[in-house]
């Protein structure tokens, strides 16, 4: 905590919309304080700049003969390799793009032979998928200790083919022990796939050394919001599969009878690919391979410690947590205020104080029913979030439960909105404000 240890905390990184000054719903504009970057966080510098210098280059990736697509297709390849390297994968381990970690983990259910065990925690993209290829899952219990004898118990009663596990937490940010989890696996016969969807952005992973045999994660979440994912896992079970999709480009002929597929990765990449995205998320996996990891780590801990510490002082603040014992977590603080639903705290944060947070189940709902609340608030942060903003989210959290909020709101249709809404809302081409660097 010492380099950080004073008002100033700044950002680590540039983001876009780090300027960005919205209107209040009782007039005038505020710099816009992001906390809602679990859900998609903001593009970092290096990966805009990346896209501006290959628009120019934009061409159809390994159809063409031209010089750019040339240039895309060498750019689309070469993702593979940034990402790869950013997760240290194994020689076997093989990059597939998707759309999103939604679209790996569907992908990757579909190759699975045999059953998959899964927690009751999971977001619903690691949860639904495996519905259709024999799921089981395993309650958690109120420690992690206790959640991982369970899932040792569920490995050794009956063999399944994959072990599917959230590696941070969407709701809370409490991290599992992944490495323990890969060899517990591992002993029992069983592959690990890690949802990597709010890891990856914060925590460094290293597929050798923990084991994990398949990873998924998304692009805009990893501060590269142009479309793409990723699932990065061992090559057989992906190139006995099924293709993902039936298409062009995952094939090396076609008859009138059938095809001839290709292996994984291009099995399962039917269809033009989304090289912009692609060459995004490989710029952000090369500029947050870059980083240094005790920085980051040390930002974003100081900033969820002054987050909580300051919420703490506010009374009727309730934080979500999943295990008792849990020691680590991303920088994700998950809470409920007495007398005050959720949405509409969020409506007052952003219409009032130009704070932009979270509400509802966050695609959990299993977890949220599990931890007794109907919905919550969640403030998530990132490598643009500054102390100031924290003092902003805090203050305004204060100030709400102290005074009330000092506009009406009303729920329509499950949405709270304030009234009346007096703000301008236009996309960037009509005039809203832009956002700078
Ligand atoms: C833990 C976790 N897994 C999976 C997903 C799904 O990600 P996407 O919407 O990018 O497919 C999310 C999204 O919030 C998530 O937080």
């Amino acid at each position: 905590m010492t380099a950080f240890a004073d008002q100033t905390c700044a950002a680590l990184a540039t983001v876009s919309g780090c300027d960005l000054q919205v209107p209040l719903v009782q007039g005038g504009t505020v710099r816009y304080a992001n906390f809602d970057y679990a859900a998609s966080a903001p593009a970092l510098q290096q990966v805009t700049e990346r896209i501006a210098d290959l628009l120019p280059t934009y061409a159809s990736v390994h159809r063409g003969a031209g010089y750019a697509s040339h240039i895309s297709t060498d750019c689309y390849e070469a993702a593979r390799g940034s990402v790869a390297r950013f997760l240290n994968a194994a020689d076997d381990q093989v990059v597939v793009f998707t759309r999103n970690t939604t679209d790996s983990l569907n992908l990757l259910a579909a190759c699975v032979p045999g059953d998959t065990v899964v927690l009751d925690v999971e977001h619903h993209a690691n949860f639904l998928p495996w519905t259709r290829h024999g799921r089981r899952v395993v309650p958690i219990a109120d420690t992690i200790e206790e959640t991982i004898q369970r899932i040792v118990a569920e490995l050794c009663t009956k063999p399944a083919a994959l072990l599917a596990i959230t590696g941070a937490s969407n709701v809370t940010g409490e991290l599992l022990p992944l490495e323990r989890l890969a060899w517990i696996a591992h002993q029992c016969g069983t592959r690990i796939l890690v949802d990597a969807a709010q890891l990856a952005p914060h925590r460094r992973i290293d597929l050798r050394t923990t084991g994990i045999d398949y990873l998924a994660f998304s692009g805009h979440k990893a501060y590269a919001p142009f479309g793409a994912g990723v699932l990065v896992g061992r090559r057989d079970w992906l190139d006995a599969a099924e293709p993902y999709l039936a298409g062009g480009g995952a094939v090396r002929s076609v008859t009138a009878d059938g095809a001839d597929w290709a292996l994984a990765p291009q099995r399962h990449e039917a269809g033009s690919p989304n090289v912009l995205g692609v060459a995004a998320l490989a710029k952000a996996c090369d500029v947050l391979a870059e980083l240094d990891e005790a920085t980051v780590l040390e930002h974003e801990q100081y900033l969820t410690h002054r987050l909580r510490y300051g919420l703490k002082t506010v009374p009727g603040v309730n934080f979500l947590r999943i295990f008792r014992d849990s020691t680590d977590a991303v920088g994700i603080v998950a809470f409920t205020i007495d007398g005050f639903e959720p949405g509409r705290v969020a409506a007052y944060l952003s219409a009032e104080h130009g704070i932009g947070v979270r509400d509802g189940r966050f695609c959990a709902h299993p977890l949220l029913s599990r931890l007794g609340v109907d919905a919550a608030l969640r403030a998530s942060i990132g490598l643009g979030t500054t102390a100031a903003d924290v003092d902003r989210l805090v203050d305004a959290v204060a100030t709400l439960v102290e005074h009330g909020p000092n506009w009406d709101y009303a729920n329509t249709e499950g949405h709270w909105n304030p009234v009346p809404e007096t703000r301008p809302f236009a996309d960037t081409d009509s005039g809203a404000a832009p956002c700078g660097f």
